[in-house]
Order: structure tokens, then C-alpha cells, then sequence
């Protein structure tokens, strides 16, 4: 059975394309910012190595799963899924995953576009020469001063929610390529250039090592957040890339295009990862430092190789850009969907969500700061509080959200996509959808989805619980 369905929000020009704008939301600030300093929190080569299979056996497979499925129901993944399980004579209930993945985009979205506003202001850093010759206890100062700064953070996560809404609203399909087809391929060189100076600081084996040994004893405690920074990564669980596969011309091959995003987005963290950790040892630093990892370590670098500060202002630049084609991709379903329901302009609908996400933003914006204290999720001595101010554990606003995305609504929408394609779907559609000639080969992929990616999740989940 063959299906000619358009998008009415737009398509690729070609499988490039997508292969450009999903790549795009892969790569961003999961690969530069948050892979190093989760791989530092969670104690180095045990955390990579959980997070390697974890995209490999689930994170790929589920992109798969979504990319099959956005193109199949060419709609906002809400409809797509509705629409395809009435098809297979399913419940339309299934289509409430794809609205919890919307949601859980939107809410990784209030606190991207703060992070993303640090980049901003370190443009502005770099272009005025803040960082030159700046020690580590220096780079950790500056660090610490614009985070406790609630109007500066406000400042920036307004202008990046802004950029992010200005391009939803004029359409993704025509925003997106120009920018990307220069900008990702600098970013990858300036990477390298980055990785050239970890060579030089003498601790390079060292860093090397950090990420790569595996210490067995240590896999325990990290699973879950590998599995839940798989998915981050991948942008897989929310629908994002579910709803760029509704805009995929028909005849690309999935299988080969989701494989060419997992791997350069895995080549990019690797990438970040061996600069970054080298220039954290030479420079005394603390791998577990936290969100600030990034932020110390580069202007370090950068304030001491020549050219440093060209180099490290288009870094910025190009990191910004990267974060801002992953925002958009979080935005896209919430808006593809709501201008599908309401019959709005894309214009009005982007601007009200991009509201709401910026207003949630604000929580992570005080969370660095004068709402520090403010923690949720707390178990106490005295049971548990979904709110209290200034208890011992619990976890700020930044971190519940963070927290709630990646670890649990990614990894259960994605669940829920991958047992949506690999048992709800009709096999023949799935077949049809992939076109993978060769029966074995269709067999393995199929296998993958329908068994290995959902008992996958179960485990880490079971796993989780249990340690
Ligand atoms: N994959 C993006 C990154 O690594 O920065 C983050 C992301 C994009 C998460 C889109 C979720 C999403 F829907």
C-alpha cells in the first residue's frame, strides 16, 4: 500500500535535508554541555559506555520508530499517531504519548534557552577579551557571577526564546537549511581545533582515560541517567524527530539516514568530551563540577592559544546556533499540532507557547540564584514534600525538570513509540515505511524496535529502582 500523503506544514527539499535538520536537533548543547559534565557527575568511562549502548540498541532504534512513524502520518505527532492507530484498527489513546512527549519538549525547552542564554553572554565575553589568560579559579569566578545574576540570565533566555519563535513562525522547512549547511560543519572543526589544544595541555591520556576506562563498579548509579541522556541526545522520546520524518520526502531511506544522525551525534560528544576533559585536569578543575563544566573550561582554553579569542567567540556563536536548531526542533510539535487543531497562524500559536516556555524558564533562571533554596521532589525525614523551601536534598527547579524530561517522560515516550511502531503497526506498513531490501537485514532493524528498545528502557527502569 502505497501512501502519497503530504505534510501541510511543509517538506525537506531531500533526504539531506532532513538528514541536516534532524542532525541539527541531535547535536546541541546535549553533546557540548551536558554529555561532559554528566559523564564528569557520574564518574567517567562506566557512564560512557552505558550511554554508547544505550544509543545504539535504544536510542537509534526508537529514532527509527518515530521517523517511520511521523512520515507514515505526515501530521503533528499527536495526529500522526491518532491517525495511524485508528488505521490499524488500534485505540486513539496511543496519540496521548505523542502529547506527553510534546509536553516534555516544551518543558526541556524553558530550561535549554537559559543554558543556550549562557552561550550568549559568553559571545559577548570572548568578543570583548574577558577570558584572556584567565586561570581556572578565574573562569570559575565569571562562571559564578553571571549565574548569580537573575536579570542577566533573564536578558539572554529572552533573546534565545525569541530567535527560537521567530524561525517557528516562519515555518521550519524554509529556516532552517541555509543556516545549518555552513554552521554544523564549523562547529565540528572548531571542535577539533579545541581537541588540538587538549593535545598540548600534557593531560591529554588523562582525560583519555577518564572517559574511556570502564569501572564496572560504577555502572549502578549512572544507568538511568545514561539511558536518559541517550535520549536527550537523540532528541528521540518527545516527538521532535517524529515530526521532522513528517516533513521527509518519501523516497529517503530511514534506516541509513537515522543511522547517519546517531553517529555524528555521537561523534560530536566524543569529540567534546576528549577536548573538554584534558583542559579540565590540566587546569586542577573538579570533573564532577556540574553544569558549569563547559562554561569553566573553554574560556580557559581559549584565553590561552592564539587567536583564542576569534576562536573562541565563533565557538560560542557556533554553539548557540547549535542549541538554537535543537530548540526549534522542540517547539515544532507543540506548534505543528496546535495550528492543526486550532487552525491559528503559526505565528499566534508560536507565540504563545514560546510564552509559556520562557515563563517556565524563569524557574530555572532563579533556580542559580535567589531560588536556589527552592527544592522539590524532597524525601525527608518526615516523608516526602513535592515542595519545601531550603530542605537537604531534593532538587532545585532546574534539576526536577531535568530531571523529570530525561528520566522519565523521554525514555517512557519513547517506549511507548517503539511498542506503537513494532506491534500496533501492521508489519507490511513498518516494511513499506523502511524499504529495507534485504529480509534479514529488515528483520534485525524490526527485532530492534519491537523487542530489543522496549526491554531495553524496562531494564534500566527495573534497574533503577532496585539499586
Ligand atoms: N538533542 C538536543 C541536544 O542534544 O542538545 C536536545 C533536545 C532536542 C532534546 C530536541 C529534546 C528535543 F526534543
Amino acid at each position: 500500500m502505497a501512501n502519497d500523503k503530504v505534510s501541510i506544514h511543509g517538506v525537506w527539499a531531500s533526504r539531506w535535508v532532513f538528514v541536516l535538520a534532524a542532525t541539527g536537533s541531535a547535536v546541541g548543547l546535549g553533546n557540548i554541555w551536558k554529555f561532559p559534565y554528566m559523564t564528569g557527575v557520574y564518574g567517567g568511562g562506566a557512564f560512557v559506555v552505558m550511554y554508547l549502548l544505550c544509543i545504539a540498541l535504544v536510542g537509534v532504534p526508537i529514532m527509527l520508530a518515530e521517523t517511520l512513524i511521523g512520515r507514515r502520518g505526515r501530521q503533528s505527532p499527536v495526529n500522526a499517531m491518532k491517525s495511524l492507530a485508528i488505521e490499524a484498527d488500534s485505540s486513539r489513546r496511543w496519540s496521548l504519548a505523542a502529547l506527553m512527549g510534546m509536553v516534555a519538549a516544551l518543558l526541556i525547552l524553558s530550561f535549554y534557552s537559559v543554558v543556550a542564554g549562557w552561550s550568549l553572554d559568553y559571545i559577548l565575553g570572548m568578543g570583548r577579551g574577558d577570558f584572556a589568560g584567565i586561570s581556572g579559579d578565574g573562569a570559575g569566578a565569571a562562571f559564578g557571577k553571571l549565574t548569580a545574576d537573575p536579570w542577566r540570565l533573564t536578558l539572554w533566555h529572552s533573546l534565545f526564546m525569541l530567535g527560537t519563535g521567530l524561525v517557528i513562525a516562519r515555518g521550519v522547512v524554509a529556516g532552517l537549511e541555509r543556516s545549518l549547511r555552513i554552521m554544523m560543519p564549523l562547529l565540528f572543526v572548531l571542535l577539533l581545533v579545541l581537541l588540538g589544544y587538549s593535545l598540548t595541555t600534557g593531560h591529554f591520556m588523562q582525560g583519555f582515560d577518564f572517559l574511556f576506562h570502564f569501572d564496572p563498579s560504577k555502572v549502578q548509579g549512572g544507568i538511568l541517567a545514561a539511558m536518559g541522556h541517550a535520549f536527550f541526545t537523540l532528541s528521540v522520546g518527545v516527538g521532535s524527530i517524529m515530526v521532522y520524518g513528517a516533513y521527509m520526502p518519501k523516497k529517503a531511506s530511514i534506516g541509513a539516514t537515522v543511522l547517519a544522525v546517531g553517529l555524528l551525534d555521537t561523534l560530536v560528544a566524543l569529540t567534546a568530551g576528549l577536548a573538554l576533559f584534558p583542559i579540565v585536569f590540566a587546569a586542577g578543575l573538579e570533573p564532577g563540577g556540574g553544569p558549569g563544566l563547559m562554561f569553566v573550561t573553554l574560556p580557559i582554553a581559549f584565553g590561552n592559544i592564539a587567536f583564542g579569542q576569534l576562536m573562541g567567540l565563533v565557538f560560542f556563536v557556533l554553539v548557540a546556533v547549535a542549541a538554537w536548531s535543537s530548540s526549534i526542533s522542540m517547539l515544532e510539535p507543540a506548534v505543528a499540532y496546535f495550528v492543526e487543531r486550532s487552525g491559528q497562524s503559526r505565528v499566534r500559536v508560536t507565540a504563545v507557547l514560546a510564552f509559556i516556555c520562557w515563563l517556565i524558564g524563569m524557574g530555572t533562571v532563579l533556580s542559580f540564584n535567589v531560588g536556589a533554596e527552592a527544592k522539590f521532589f524532597v524525601f525527608g525525614d518526615d516523608g516526602f514534600h513535592l515542595y519545601q523551601w531550603g530542605a537537604e536534598g531534593g532538587r532545585n527547579f532546574f534539576d526536577s525538570i531535568d530531571y523529570l524530561t530525561s528520566r522519565i517522560l523521554l525514555p517512557l515516550g519513547g517506549l511507548a513509540f517503539a511498542v506503537f511502531a513494532g506491534w500496533v503497526l501492521k508489519r507490511e506498513v513498518v516494511r513499506d515505511e523502511l524499504a529495507i531490501g534485504h529480509p534479514l537485514l529488515f528483520g534485525l532493524v524490526y527485532w530492534l524496535v519491537r523487542v530489543v528498545a522496549p526491554i531495553g528502557v524496562l531494564i534500566v527502569f527495573v534497574a533503577e529502582l532496585t539499586k
